[in-house]
């Protein structure tokens, strides 16, 4: 195969601030769309039911491989940046055990279901669980969920299998098991190195015990360490995060997660108790985020766009070189095929052309499943033709940074100039800034610079925008 010619390019871009603080608006990360607010009670189980089945001959009357991601809500305390969905608990036995014991009632509802009457359990490609904090299992919990797991679905042999840890609740002999179970990926949080900002999170977390888990995955024949950081954070500095960077890139990690701060008080309560003038001001938060790009691309490490970073040979920068990166509710991935089966409390599914969110309370989602033989779907939308179409142009442009309009014209049937004549326009400032090319009837091309406004390049496609005023953090 010829190489693409961006895998010659440099690929971390220079940093304007000034259009850093230009492009600075509010907008959906595009996990999925249409996204999460367009999500709606008249999709219940039964449509859930319904696409799962479906999806057992969606390939010319074959499966389509599976996905599959558990929620496993537990933390031992509470960081207070935290916008997962996540629960405290000191009950590492009973509670987590009947937890359990739902997710395998769902999983067997969900099996069954996605066989679609066939006798075969259907092949699963990948396995990702999260969370709170999955290691929050006793090992003989991490064991029974995962042997549950290849009971009920069929496991390719490189099926890609990773978990989110939290360093200081994941001892030795947890990461030594999951390696044995097959586990071939982790992600860490770290958030911050400083000690005054880790007490402003409530997350005291040494450098020492992050190492010992990354040695550890590695020692368990991981193949792919994950760290996540955030900027943003109370006593935040561009000085100090360069420093909590530097000891970050001691433990070369594969990928790194470079988050923005989401801080949304007003709908996550205990965001509440972080001092806000603490927060480091808009200029020092553009500050560290050219920093860190800078010095991330002096490292070696790829900037694959939306906080994500990963080393040149790492198989998400190879897919996005190959132009074939995809994106779900698990972030980039480049096992797009694949639909995604959600497990456990407000775990998201994506089979066919629906979307699925399970009950959100924990309380709740167990009732709803107890009974046995039942999907905890709450609330999803069924996406209609036009939704499919702006779901592949924006997914197109997210992961693979280009767009050839004739070959999506032919592969959906459509003119691009007709549906989405508004959209070009709307990308002419972009362009004008230097974020993005517009080639008509060609090409739509996003620039090294432009992965940074990477969500700016995609809102223009996004037909529900325009519609009514939703939540989203702010793109930079
Ligand atoms: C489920 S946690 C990872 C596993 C584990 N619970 C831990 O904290 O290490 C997922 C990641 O989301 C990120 N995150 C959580 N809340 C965030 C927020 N409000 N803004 C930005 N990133 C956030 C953190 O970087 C965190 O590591």
């Amino acid at each position: 195969m010829t190489e693409h010619p961006r895998a010659e390019r440099a690929n971390v871009p220079d940093v304007d601030v000034a259009l850093l603080r230009k492009h600075d608006v509010s907008g959906p990360r595009y996990t999925s769309y249409p996204t999460a607010p367009q999500f709606a009670d008249t999709f219940g189980p039964d449509d859930h039911a319904e696409a799962l089945t479906a999806s057992a001959t969606a390939i010319d009357g074959a499966p389509s491989p599976l996905s599959v991601y558990v929620h496993l809500p537990f933390c031992q305390e509470l960081c207070w940046f935290c916008g997962c969905n996540m629960r405290v608990s000191h009950d590492r036995e009973g509670g987590t055990d009947r937890y359990l014991d739902h997710v395998l009632a769902e999983m067997d509802a969900v099996a069954t279901r996605a066989r679609g009457g066939a006798d075969a359990p259907r092949r699963v490609e990948q396995l990702h669980w999260g969370g709170g904090t999955p290691t929050f299992l006793l090992p003989r919990q991490i064991e029974r969920l995962t042997v549950a797991l290849k009971e009920r679905f069929d496991f390719a042999d490189d099926a890609e299998v990773s978990l989110e840890v939290d360093p200081r609740d994941c001892s030795d002999e947890q990461v030594a098991l999951l390696g044995r179970l097959g586990f071939n990926r982790i992600s860490m949080g770290v958030q911050d190195f400083e000690p005054e900002v880790q007490k402003a999170i409530n997350r005291i977390q040494s450098e020492e015990d992050t190492r010992r888990v990354v040695d550890g995955a590695r020692a368990a024949g991981m193949t792919s360490v994950n760290l996540d950081l955030i900027y943003g954070l109370p006593f935040q500095t561009p000085e100090r995060f360069a420093e909590t960077l530097e000891k970050t890139l001691t433990m070369a990690p594969d990928r790194l997660a470079i988050f923005n701060f989401a801080y949304l008080p007003d709908m996550i309560k205990h965001q509440k108790v972080i001092p806000a003038d603490a927060l480091p001001s808009p200029d020092d938060k553009i500050a560290i985020l050219r920093d860190t790009i800078g010095r991330l691309g002096e490292a070696g490490y790829v900037f694959i766009g939306m906080d994500h970073f990963a080393k040149p040979d790492d198989e998400l920068a190879v897919a996005q070189r190959e132009g074939v990166l995809h994106r779900n509710f698990q972030g980039y991935t480049t096992r797009g095929h694949c639909d995604l089966a959600g497990l456990g409390v407000s775990a998201i599914s994506q089979v066919g052309p629906t979307y699925s969110q399970n009950v959100k309370v924990l309380n709740d989602y167990q009732a709803t499943v107890e009974p046995g033989d039942r999907l905890a779907t709450m609330r999803g939308v069924r996406l209609t033709r036009d939704d499919e179409i702006r779901r592949a142009a924006i997914m197109q442009l997210i992961c693979n940074l280009e767009l050839d309009i004739p070959a999506f014209e032919a592969s959906w049937s459509m003119s691009f100039d007709e549906r989405f004549g508004d959209a070009l326009t709307a990308l002419a400032p972009l362009a004008d800034d230097g974020l993005v090319s517009v080639e008509p009837g060609k090409r739509i091309t996003v620039s090294e610079v432009g992965r940074l406004f990477i969500r700016n390049i995609c809102m223009p496609f996004d037909a529900y925008l325009k519609k009514g005023p939703a939540r989203f953090s702010r793109t930079v």
